[in-house]
């Protein structure tokens, strides 16, 4: 559950965004002064391709995938730059908040923003062919500056998928955590409990986690049919490592 109708909604401030130096532009539109709507959360992101294919799970389907991939991980706009290779992530708390930024970006296809709402967020963004190996437009990219929760639901499994508990501050928090009682551990794509030579540490027993993602490592310790994947709970731990 959200706090009442102080609701929290997940924006990305994307690759196209950042190349056209339109984070304060978009800070600007998005301040509390004009929203009502404050900073619950905010970090800069190598998106990694994980975190990538769990954010964008829904379009996994479609044509212009693979090139929304290399868009969100910032590959399209800054192919030789990889220390340019980011997005910032942010989380917004605040009445309506979902419904108050996805006014403010307005459509995802920038010429309908164009058409439909002059001047929303989106409205300065570009729609780029995507081509098959024979060169035949089979789809169309596009580029819209920023992610907006589009549901308070998507705005919850959103910001528990970029965001660990203790980057957001306690009176912030609007989603229920839990501290773990052991310690988990990747180790080539697959979960363990134990230490060993090669495991990447996720979280330590001790740690404060999102409960629903608790739930999903225990059921997948205990062999349960588990209520999410994996990747969904270690994308945010695997950030910014190496
Ligand atoms: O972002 P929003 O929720 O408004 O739209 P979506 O339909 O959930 O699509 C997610 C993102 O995929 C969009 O914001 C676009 O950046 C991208 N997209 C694309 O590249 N090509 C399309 N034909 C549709 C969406
Ligand atoms: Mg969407």
């Amino acid at each position: 559950m959200q706090n009442g109708n102080h609701t929290q909604s997940l924006v990305l401030i994307k690759p196209d965004a950042l190349k056209n130096s339109a984070t304060g532009y978009i800070f600007s539109i998005l301040s509390e002064f004009n929203t009502g709507l404050y900073f619950a959360g905010m970090k800069v992101v190598n998106v990694t391709e994980m975190l990538a294919a769990e954010h964008y799970a829904e379009h996994k389907e479609k044509a212009f995938y693979p090139s929304l991939l290399e868009y969100i991980t910032g590959k399209t706009h800054f192919p030789e730059q990889p220390q340019k290779q980011k997005v910032i992530a942010i989380v917004y708390q605040g009445p309506n908040a979902v419904q108050k930024i996805r006014d403010l970006a307005g459509p995802t296809n920038p010429n309908n923003a164009r058409e439909q709402k002059p001047g929303c967020i989106r409205s300065l963004g570009a729609v780029v062919p995507v081509k098959n190996a024979e060169g035949a437009v089979i789809d169309q990219r596009i580029d819209n500056l920023i992610h907006a929760s589009a549901t308070d639901c998507e705005a919850e499994r959103e910001i528990k998928l970029w965001f660990k508990p203790n980057e957001i501050p306690t009176a912030l928090k609007s989603f229920q955590t839990q501290i773990s009682e052991r310690s988990f551990y990747l180790k080539d794509g697959k979960l363990i409990t134990e230490y060993n030579s090669g495991s990447t540490p996720i979280i330590a027993a001790g740690d404060i986690v999102w409960k629903s993602d608790l739930d999903i490592l225990d059921q997948l310790i205990s062999g349960q049919t588990p209520s999410g994947t994996l990747e969904l709970v270690a994308a945010k731990y695997l950030l910014n490592r190496e």
